[in-house]
């Protein structure tokens, strides 16, 4: 791969690239074309990467279909599709992290304390074989986007991140590859989501900013079917807990309901005219 990519650099072209754990949807797709929109050759990677789940976490179950993928890909005008086993990307021995701090311990990182640390350091293992010129990631994980923001700036890493809107249903639920856990009376309930963080935009233009009250109108709104991991309003880059909304925030909810765990958020800036 990195020979490949070597070649197409040497040649003057430049490389978008895509990393995914596989079981593509049209999110996933929609970072394709935005890549297409950049840069003249598309690498996208599916690696199921063990690192960046906990001991109780669903690696061994987490949806696969690599031939649908590969269809998909294909179809997209996907130009190299990066697929490595874990023992290239880990071989024995295998003993380097990547940590981002701060950022990483809040939200998903609380509930999940090893998780970024996988994720930082597949993604600079992958960044350094696939040497990309941009890397697109989605605001669906809004956390994921703004650690890999910080670890490329703080790393001096080549990419330039783009961060591309999250992709739904009709219904306002996000697509995830975890949706496929859903019974269809979850799945009835799951947008409940989506409504409560619309709900929450409303407030805050409307010039609420106590951010206890919109959040107790954000859990008032979801379906009782869920365990709520958390709901959050925190300073976009930074991440840290926001009390009174001044400016932009990101609102995230992590929750559970049967065997998934689904996140949302949307990112809202108060009226202040
Ligand atoms: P995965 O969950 O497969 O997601 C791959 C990329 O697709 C991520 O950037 C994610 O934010 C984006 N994505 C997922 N659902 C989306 C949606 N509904 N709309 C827009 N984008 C969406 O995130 C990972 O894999 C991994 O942590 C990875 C970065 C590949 C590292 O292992």
């Amino acid at each position: 791969m990195r020979s490949i990519s070597l070649r197409h650099r040497a040649e003057g072209r430049s490389i978008g690239f895509v990393p995914t754990m596989g079981f593509l949807h049209e999110g996933h797709l929609s970072l394709v074309d935005r890549a297409k929109d950049e840069t003249d050759i598309i690498v996208v990677s599916i690696f199921v990467n063990p690192t960046q789940f906990g001991p109780n976490e669903d690696l061994d179950s987490y949806p696969r279909d690599e031939k649908r993928d590969m269809e998909l890909l294909e179809d997209r005008g996907v130009d190299y599709l990066f697929l490595p086993q874990p023992s290239e990307i880990y071989p024995e021995g295998h003993s380097t992290w990547v940590d981002v701090e701060g950022l990483t311990e809040g939200l998903c990182g609380r509930d999940r304390p090893t998780h970024f640390r996988g994720v930082t350091t597949v993604v600079t293992i992958l960044f350094n074989i696939v040497l990309p010129d941009i890397a697109v990631f989605g605001q669906k994980d809004a956390q994921q986007a703004f650690v890999i923001r910080r670890m490329t700036h703080d790393l001096f890493l080549l990419p330039k991140i783009i961060v591309a809107p999250t992709i739904r249903h009709e219904d306002g639920l996000a697509m995830s590859s975890r949706n496929k856990y859903l019974t269809a009376d979850e799945r009835r309930a799951a947008p409940t989501l989506r409504k409560a963080l619309l709900w929450a935009e409303h407030m805050v233009k409307e010039g609420e900013n106590d951010a206890a009250k919109i959040k107790g109108a954000i859990k008032d709104r979801i379906s009782e079917q869920f365990t709520i991991d958390y709901i959050e309003l925190v300073e976009t880059d930074l991440l840290r807990p926001v009390n009174i909304v001044e400016d932009e925030v990101l609102i995230a909810i992590a929750a559970r309901i049967g065997r998934a765990r689904l996140i949302d958020n949307i990112i809202v800036k108060p009226d202040l005219s």
